[in-house]
Parts: C-alpha cells; sequence; structure tokens
C-alpha cells in the first residue's frame, strides 16, 4: 500500500485544533482510498520561539525537506509581539517559505453554494458564483529584499526593498499560466507598473512568456484599481498572478468576498512535488482552545494537497464533495445561520469524515 509522509505544522493560538481535524478527515480518506499517512510533527512560530529561542529551528526544516508534504496550521500570537522583527513566529513562516524554496502559492477564493449570503457583496454582483485564483509570487519582492534601519539627518529611518529578476518572474508566470489553460484561459497580472521599474520588468515579462501561451487572454491591471475591481465585479477574473505584497493584500480582500475566511485553503508550491498546505487565515488566539474554530479550510488544504502534492485526484474530490454537504447542515459559530446546526471544531471534523 502506498504510504505519505506527512510534516505537521501545528504552530499557535487555533492552529493544533484545526490540524488535528484535518488529520482526522486525511486518515480517513486514506482508509477509503487504499493509502496510508504517516506523520511527523515539527515546531513554527510562536511555539518554536518558546521551545527552541527561534521561530524556526533547522530540525524543522530537515524534517520537511525529508518528507512529501506538510501541513500547517497558523502562527503567531500577541505573546510574541516584543520580539525583535527577524524573530518573530512571522519570520518563521517566511523563514520556511525560504528554505523549501515556496515559490508559488496558490489561493483559492470561491464562493461555496450554501455560504452565497455570507458574502457582504450584494447577490448581483456576485452573480452565481466566485471563483478566482490568486497565484501569489511567495520567496521574492519586499518580503525577501534588501531591509535595514538608519538615521538620517537626526531622524530615524527604515526601509525595505522590492526586487525582483526575470527568472523569478518567468517562474511564477509560468505556474499562473499553466493554471488558466486548465481553467478559463484568462489570466490577469496585477502590478504598478505605472510607478515601479520592478513592476515595469514584471509586466515586460509576462508580456513576453503570453508569446508561449497562445490560448491565454493575458491583460494587466494596475494594484489599485485591482482592490476596486474586486469589489466592483469580481466576475471578471478568473486567474490572477501577482507578486509577494500585492498578492497577500488583494488574497485578503478576495477571501472576504466569499464571506467566509474560515473556509478558504492555500498551497505553496515549490519546483518538486513537496508542497507547503495551510488556511489563509491566521492563528485566532482569541478563540484558541474554546474548540469553536472552524477547521473547514484546514481540512480544504488537505485537499489541496492530495490533488498537487500526492497525485490523489479522487480523495481531494471526496473532500471537497463531504465540505459542500456538510455545509448544508452543521456550522462552525464563525459560519452560522439560523435554520443550521451549530457544531464545535471537533463535531465539524466529525461531520465531514462521516461523509468521506
Ligand atoms: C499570509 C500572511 C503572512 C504573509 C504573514 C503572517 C507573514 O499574511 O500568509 O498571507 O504576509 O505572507
Ligand atoms: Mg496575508
Amino acid at each position: 500500500m502506498k504510504n505519505y509522509s506527512i510534516t505537521l505544522l501545528k504552530g499557535d493560538g487555533i492552529g493544533p485544533e484545526i490540524v488535528n481535524e484535518a488529520v482526522k478527515v486525511l486518515d480517513r480518506t486514506a482508509e477509503k482510498s487504499g493509502f496510508t499517512v504517516t506523520y511527523t510533527e515539527a515546531l513554527l512560530g510562536g511555539c518554536a520561539i518558546d521551545a527552541t529561542g527561534v521561530p524556526l529551528p533547522q530540525e524543522t526544516i530537515d524534517k520537511c525537506k525529508a518528507s512529501d508534504s506538510v501541513l500547517l496550521g497558523a502562527v503567531g500570537g500577541p505573546k510574541w509581539d516584543d520580539q525583535p522583527g527577524n524573530n518573530r513566529p512571522e519570520a518563521g513562516l517566511l523563514g520556511i517559505r525560504g528554505a523549501l524554496g515556496l515559490f508559488a502559492n496558490l489561493r483559492p477564493a470561491v464562493i461555496f453554494e450554501q455560504l452565497k449570503n455570507a458574502s457582504p457583496l450584494k447577490s448581483e454582483i456576485i452573480g452565481d458564483a466566485m471563483d478566482i485564483m490568486i497565484v501569489r509570487e511567495l520567496t521574492g519582492g519586499i518580503y525577501f529584499g534588501k531591509r535595514g534601519q538608519f538615521e538620517e539627518d537626526g531622524v530615524k529611518a527604515a526601509y525595505d526593498t522590492e526586487k525582483y529578476n526575470v527568472k523569478e518572474i518567468e517562474r511564477i508566470g509560468r505556474v499562473a499560466f499553466d493554471m488558466a489553460m486548465k481553467r478559463n484561459k484568462k489570466l490577469t497580472s496585477v502590478d504598478k507598473a505605472n510607478v515601479l521599474d520592478s513592476s515595469r520588468l514584471w509586466r515586460a515579462t509576462m508580456i513576453e512568456l503570453s508569446k508561449e501561451y497562445p490560448e491565454v487572454e493575458l491583460n494587466h491591471l494596475y494594484v489599485d484599481n485591482c482592490a476596486m475591481q474586486l469589489v466592483r465585479n469580481p466576475k471578471q477574473f478568473d486567474v490572477i498572478v501577482t507578486s509577494n505584497i500585492f498578492g497577500d493584500i488583494l488574497s485578503d480582500e478576495a477571501s472576504m468576498i466569499s464571506g467566509s475566511i474560515g473556509m478558504l485553503a492555500s498551497a505553496s508550491l515549490n519546483s518538486t512535488k513537496l508542497g507547503m498546505y495551510e488556511p489563509i487565515h491566521g492563528s485566532a488566539p482569541d478563540i484558541a482552545g474554546k474548540g469553536i474554530a472552524n477547521p473547514l479550510a484546514t481540512i480544504l488544504s488537505v485537499a489541496m494537497m492530495l490533488r498537487y502534492s500526492l497525485d490523489e485526484p479522487q480523495a481531494a474530490d471526496a473532500i471537497e464533495n463531504a465540505v459542500a454537504e456538510v455545509l448544508k447542515t452543521y456550522r462552525t459559530p464563525d459560519i452560522y445561520t439560523e435554520g443550521t446546526t451549530k457544531v464545535s471544531t471537533v463535531e465539524m471534523g466529525d461531520a465531514v469524515c462521516a461523509l468521506i
């Protein structure tokens, strides 16, 4: 029987609770689909700072590299706010992305039929469906660029730099064009080419690359316009490709349009099959340990893992179908509406398992 080794980075806040439910669902799926999974746990973020002094111990990198795939809960919390910038839980997250070379971040923003009313946008703007795939560059740009603090005429100053080279842009561009080919063949590249040199290079590179994909209709938007278009007419988008910082911001905006940040999964991929999968929401320290966190985004991240890293598309379908089905009846408090049954984190995991 096929066995997959998965490293679990449960992280902080609600991370452990939601990862536990996702593991339960993965085990159930494995049993039904005829494969097995073995797990190794490793520390990332605040829990790693508490245990070892640093947010990303070398042991964590080694364990991730030795596994078939990585499942992450969430990192961070007010407890570690006083850490210096390079030792914060978030630095651990950027560090593991860099160490594993996870340059491509896929963030699907979809509206679940059952949760349509949860979107803050009017139903005529949403239409029948919203299904956008944001492809965010994840290991370059300003989050990884040169930064520093200095003094300027006796005044404190600080800087960060946005830099991309053609290879980095082509690499993420290919992921996005390939994705567009599998979907509706429509790609929007987002930049700020009216101001930034790095964006002008980004745009020119995407145009050059588009010659290899004659079937894909490529258009370009400035990031400020894109932010506006996302709430004005989200239906116009299929695949969006953009830089690390713009993708960070636009994916939060897109997630809110879906009405339920607790529902959205993500995949971070490198040039091998090893990927890291995580919900796009944070560690929600305010509700940690209360048993009310929504585990569905993490459960859907497992579905992405089965699809993109483990080549088990049917098992991925089984999880996605079970989640769609479960929403008809069961809701965690964040997505609860009258007429449905309010359940805890654990009960939600059980309900999904029962449908697989
Ligand atoms: C995300 C998060 C991270 C990021 C933070 C926690 C460093 O906002 O995954 O979108 O900015 O990439
Ligand atoms: Mg973010």
